[in-house]
This record gives structure tokens, C-alpha cells and sequence, in this order.
């Protein structure tokens, strides 16, 4: 990748190409930021880009990459060589529905790879020259999902929750070092993550209630990370129900999860 030698700092954004992370684009190009936009789709990354630079200044480029292949963070980091990334954002998800019992595997390890071993072996690679340098940002996507366990979408709640942990824990550690690490924790978003997760044998969500904007969520995520916040949690109601486990019986939180998971998929 050429070397962008503008005077603008350079953010990376995972699954940019729509939803929170296109929304999270946006306000970085808002903010003057060279962008590195990856997604797995190059079509929509096009398109993306149309849009943002339509708008802004920003230099924009565009990667096509599935972030779910092993070695992917490495191929990345090693494509965008000098290059400093001041501004992370690990944002690129999906999401499964269904009883582990009988879900797909091969989906599903793409799924922990994305999630679990892509959005932490990224945060090492680019963590290391933030620390030289002594400043950058990171904002890894949890979900308000990471608070509790989600039969049904097991996997998803737990790889969420993996993410949540893993950005608190490393936040502390980077205290005093002018490196951030936020956790984002939205609640239901408007976008086409609702349909993805619906794809298969169960229909999209019935409960269409405390849905959030993809922009809203998002501006209050960039908010966040900006601030250096450790866990931000979009929305009065979310934050509540993100308190919630913490005084009720987590048997008791999961079957709950469960109640709502079947009254949204049922005919
Ligand atoms: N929407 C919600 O209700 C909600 C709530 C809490 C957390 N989140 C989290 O927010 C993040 C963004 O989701 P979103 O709601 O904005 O959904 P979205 O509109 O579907 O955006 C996700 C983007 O990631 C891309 N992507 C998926 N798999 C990828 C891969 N293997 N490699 C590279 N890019 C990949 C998708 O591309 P394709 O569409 O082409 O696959 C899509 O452009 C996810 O981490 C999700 O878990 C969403």
C-alpha cells in the first residue's frame, strides 16, 4: 500500500463498508482522519467511499478483506506497512442464530476468528507502535450482549462478552501510556446485522422495540472513544439492562435472554 504521507492522522475501520462502521467512517473523515477502510465486500466499500468523499477530504483507501481467514490481522498490518494508525476501530461482525446443537461450524469458527482472534492479534500489532509513539485510540465493537450469557446466539453473546473483557483488562493496563482502548456496547441498531443474523431457518426479529439509530450509536461510540472512556453503553434503557446480571441470578438473567430470544424468532 503507498505510504500516506498527508499531514491528516490515518484511522482503520473493520467493516466499513456499512452499518456502524460506515457511520464511524463518517465521523472520522468528519474529524479531517485519513481513512483505511477494510470489509469483506468491495463492492459496498466502493460505495462507501462515494459517499464519504462526496463530503470530506479524507484520502480513502480501501481494502477487500475477510478478516474471519486465518493470518488475516497479519496480511493486513503487513499490507499497510509505514503507514501510522492513530485511530483503530474493530468493528467488522456478524451474528448466528440458533441452538449450538445444530448450527454450522464452519460459519461459526469464521465467526470466533473475526471476533476473538482478528480484533485481539489487530490490537497487539498496531498497539505496539501506539505505545512508541505514545498516543492512539482503539475502539473494539462489544454488544450489550457481553453481559450475559445468550442461548440461542451462544457464541455471539459469549465472543462478545470475550471482547468486552479483553478491552477493560488491556485499558487498564495502558493507563498513562496516552493509549486508549474503548469498548462499544450498543443494544438492538438498525442495521443489516439484524438480517444477517436472521439468515436460515428463523425469521428476522419480531420485537422492534429500543432500536437505536446506526448513527446515533455510533456518534455516541466516537464520543467515547475521543473521551478515552473504557465501556460505553448507548441509551438509557441499555444501560440499565447492562446492570441488570449484576443483581439478579444469572440462571435466572440467561433464562430471560432465552424468553426473549424465542418470542422474537417464533411464526
Ligand atoms: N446492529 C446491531 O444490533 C448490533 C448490536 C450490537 C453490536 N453490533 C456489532 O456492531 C458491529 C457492526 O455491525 P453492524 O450492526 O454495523 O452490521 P453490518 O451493517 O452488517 O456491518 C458489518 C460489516 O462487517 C462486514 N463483515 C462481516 N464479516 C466480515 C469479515 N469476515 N471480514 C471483513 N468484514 C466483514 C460486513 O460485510 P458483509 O455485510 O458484506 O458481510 C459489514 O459490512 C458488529 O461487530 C456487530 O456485532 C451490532
Amino acid at each position: 500500500m503507498e505510504n500516506l504521507n498527508t499531514s491528516a492522522k490515518t484511522a482503520l475501520v473493520t467493516g466499513a463498508a456499512s452499518g456502524l462502521g460506515y457511520e464511524l467512517a463518517l465521523l472520522l473523515a468528519g474529524d479531517g482522519y485519513d481513512l483505511i477502510l477494510v470489509d469483506i465486500d468491495k463492492i459496498n466499500l466502493e460505495k462507501a467511499k462515494l459517499i464519504i468523499a462526496k463530503d470530506f477530504h479524507s484520502h480513502i483507501t480501501l481494502i477487500e478483506k475477510d478478516l474471519s481467514a486465518s493470518n488475516s490481522a497479519q496480511e493486513l498490518f503487513d499490507e499497510i506497512g509505514n503507514t501510522v494508525i492513530e485511530v483503530l476501530i474493530n468493528n467488522a461482525g456478524f451474528g448466528i442464530y440458533g441452538s449450538f446443537g445444530n448450527t454450522d461450524w464452519e460459519r461459526e469458527s469464521d465467526m470466533l476468528n473475526l471476533h476473538v482472534i482478528t480484533t485481539t492479534h489487530l490490537t497487539k500489532l498496531f498497539l505496539k507502535g501506539m505505545l512508541e509513539r505514545g498516543s492512539g485510540k482503539i475502539l473494539n465493537m462489544s454488544s450489550l450482549a457481553a453481559f450475559q450469557p445468550g442461548p440461542m446466539m451462544s457464541l455471539y453473546y459469549a465472543s462478545k462478552a470475550y471482547i468486552l473483557s479483553f478491552s477493560e483488562a488491556i485499558a487498564n493496563e495502558l493507563i498513562g501510556t496516552g493509549v486508549t482502548v474503548t469498548a462499544l456496547c450498543p443494544g438492538q441498531t438498525d442495521t443489516r446485522f439484524q438480517a444477517v443474523v436472521s439468515e436460515g431457518d428463523c425469521t428476522e426479529n419480531k420485537i422492534r422495540f429500543n432500536i437505536g439509530n446506526a448513527d446515533d450509536v455510533a456518534a455516541y461510540g466516537y464520543r467515547a472513544m475521543k473521551k478515552g472512556k473504557t465501556v460505553a453503553v448507548p441509551g438509557v434503557l441499555n444501560k440499565f439492562l447492562s446492570k441488570v446480571p449484576r443483581f439478579v441470578p444469572r440462571r435466572t438473567v440467561t433464562a430471560i435472554i432465552r424468553k426473549i430470544q424465542d418470542k422474537n424468532r417464533s411464526d
